[in-house]
Parts: C-alpha cells; structure tokens; sequence
C-alpha cells in the first residue's frame, strides 16, 4: 500500500466496440412468431449487432479501452489495474489477464467482476475504493458481454432483446472527488426471474463416482417481473445516489440507464422528471449489452459532444442477481 490519504476520482477517457454484424428485428421474424412492431414498440430496439468468430469479448473489450487509454492521455503502462465487469468472459477463469496482455499493460494487476447487467456500475465503485485507499492511481474499468453466445435463438421472449459490446472507462486519482455519489443493492431472493444458470451433465470418474460435466442452460427471463422490479426500484437508487451526493433531481444534466429497454427508461425518466432531452439512449441500436451498456452510451454522448466536462452524469444499472445500483459523477478532472 502506497499511502493511505484519501484521493478523489475523476473518470478521464472513455472508448467502446461493437462487432461488425448487425442483426435487424426484421430477420427475427423468420426464427420465431415476432414482429418488428412488436418489439420496436415493447422494447424500442431495432437491432442488435452480434460478435461472430473470431471476434471476442477479449478483442472487443481491448478496442474499447485502447480508445479510452487514448482520451484519457496516458499509456497502458501507467495502468494500475484492470476490472473487466462481464458475464460471458472467453475464458470462465476470467479474461481480464487476455485483456491486459493484449494492451502491454504491464504493470496492471487484472480480474473479472461478475454482476449481470449491474456490472459496470459496480465495477465503477470498486474500482473507486482503489484509488479513494490510495492503492492505486489508474484504473481501466470495461464492461463489456456477448450474450447471444447465451440466448435461446428459438425463444422469442429473450432473443429480441440482446446484443454483444464493449464499453471502457478510465478512472484517475483526482484533487477533487468526481465520484459524488452512488448506491449499490442485491436481492437474492428474486434470483430466480432472471438466470444463465449451472446446467451438469454426468460424467464417470470411476464405476461409484459421476461427476457433472458443466455448461450453461440460456437465458431464462420473467420479463415481467424484471420490468416491475427495474421500474419500482431504480428511481429509489438514484434518490439514494442523489441523496449521498447532497444533490438535487434539477442538478442532473444527463441520466444513463442501463439500456435494456425504452419503456424503462422512459417510466425511470418520468418518476424522477427528468425532461427528455436530458436522457441519453441508444437501445434501438444495440439492444441489450448487459454491462457493456452504460459506458457505450457514455462513450457515445461523450463523441457526439454531448457530454461536456463538469457536467453532472447520474447512472444505473439493473439485472441478474437480482441487482441493481446508482452513481452519480461529473464528467472529466
Ligand atoms: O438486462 C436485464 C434486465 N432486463 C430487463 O430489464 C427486461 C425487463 N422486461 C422487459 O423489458 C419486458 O418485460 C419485455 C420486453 C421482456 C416483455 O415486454 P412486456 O410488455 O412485459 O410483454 P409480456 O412479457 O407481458 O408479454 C406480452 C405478450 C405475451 O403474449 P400473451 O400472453 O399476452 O398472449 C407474450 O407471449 O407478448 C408475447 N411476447 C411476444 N410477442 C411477440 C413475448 N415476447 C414476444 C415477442 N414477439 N418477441
């Protein structure tokens, strides 16, 4: 341990990566009974762009950061360490290490953090807790999934939904703290409404010994359920967040939702009165990226010019665990 001063964070350089191949609602109607008005007006996505062989989660996730080492004005070699925030790694060890290799960032210690559609965000306060100790002073934080590796092609009820990317920020040791507040929440209970779960064939060891032989089953969603849970309890995060950061609904300049779908953001949008205007999304593009999301909407306001400096971000991510949180940060030093 370096010091043990406090340091703020500044979030300086962002980047994202999506794969070449775009898959439009149109082409779902010929694999199961949808249509392109059902799933543009339930979900407000118009496709979806799917990573094919040899694209990786490893090669997307090391485009995006590249970008993101570049905005932020360092080199991979001032990197201290490496969160990748994914569900769908290339290697269930873990593919922060591929990652880290992959950009000579030599000096970075690197791991994967597992929490679904909440990754990103709480990658985000992880990685923050590093640099608030002192421990480290740069951070490369990626969300990044592929989860039609996981979607049942033949289940209309989640295969219109998802689509793979990558997202990455850097976190920086900063004079003043940037991270103004944030609020984190799980609830295992509800688990069961939305899962990528074990599946164990058998396998022989000896004639008394079977072990399973593991894989995964797809995708299982109650969409209902999720909807009612993301609509009821991610206003309260970002009060929560708001609160913590001694702000105001008024103070926010941009609001980030994980980007699952339209309908959310839009009731998630209403309760706290935010104005349209002020709410960024890009779910018609790419559906839902899982922790990819929120920074490849970021990073996408941030190259429109959208986002400036000092400008107030209030974000949340919601899914899998079930789990959901909130951060509110101003935008660059
Ligand atoms: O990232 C993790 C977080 N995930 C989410 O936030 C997802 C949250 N849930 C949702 O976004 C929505 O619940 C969905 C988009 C998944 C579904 O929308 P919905 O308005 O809640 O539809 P529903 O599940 O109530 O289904 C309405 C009808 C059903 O038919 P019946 O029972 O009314 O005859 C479904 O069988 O729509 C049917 N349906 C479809 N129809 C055409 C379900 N999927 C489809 C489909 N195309 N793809």
């Amino acid at each position: 341990m370096q010091n043990l001063l406090k340091n703020g964070i500044a979030i300086t350089g962002s980047g994202s990566a999506v794969p070449s191949t775009s898959l439009e609602n149109e082409v779902l109607t010929q694999l199961v009974e949808t249509s392109d008005e059902w799933i543009t007006t339930r979900t407000g996505i118009r496709q979806r762009q799917l990573a094919l062989p040899p694209e990786s989660l490893t090669i997307l996730a090391t485009d995006a950061s590249k970008q993101a080492i570049t905005a932020a004005g360092i080199t991979a070699a001032d990197i201290d360490l490496i969160l990748l925030a994914t569900s769908t790694p290339d290697d269930l060890f873990g593919s922060a290490c591929r990652i880290q290799a992959e950009l000579d960032a030599t000096k970075a210690v690197a791991f994967d953090l597992t929490a679904a559609c909440s990754g990103f965000l709480f990658g985000l306060v992880t990685a923050a807790q590093f640099i608030r100790t002192g421990v480290y002073q740069n951070v490369l934080l990626i969300g990044a999934d592929i989860l039609s590796r996981w979607v049942d092609w033949q289940d209309r009820r989640t295969c219109v939904l998802f689509g793979d990317g990558a997202g990455a920020v850097i976190l920086q040791a900063n004079n003043s703290d940037r991270l103004l507040g944030f609020s984190l929440k799980s609830d295992g209970t509800q688990n069961h409404h939305l899962n990528l779960a074990y599946e164990g064939t058998t396998q022989q060891v000896t004639p008394d010994i079977h072990v399973p032989r593991g894989t995964y089953h797809p995708i299982s969603m109650n969409g209902k359920e999720v909807y009612r849970f993301a609509v009821q309890k991610v206003p309260e995060v970002i009060d929560k967040a708001l609160f913590e950061a001694h702000l105001t609904v008024d103070r926010i300049d941009w609001l980030i939702l994980h980007q699952a779908n339209q309908r959310i953001i839009n009731a998630v949008a209403d309760r706290l009165n935010i104005p349209d205007h002020k709410v960024i999304s890009n779910v018609a593009h790419y559906g839902n990226t899982s922790a990819a999301s929120i920074p490849l909407a970021l990073d996408e306001a941030v190259r429109q010019g959208k986002i400036k400096p000092n400008d107030i971000i209030a974000t949340s991510g919601f899914g899998a665990g079930l789990s959901w949180g909130a951060a509110i940060f101003q935008w660059a030093r």
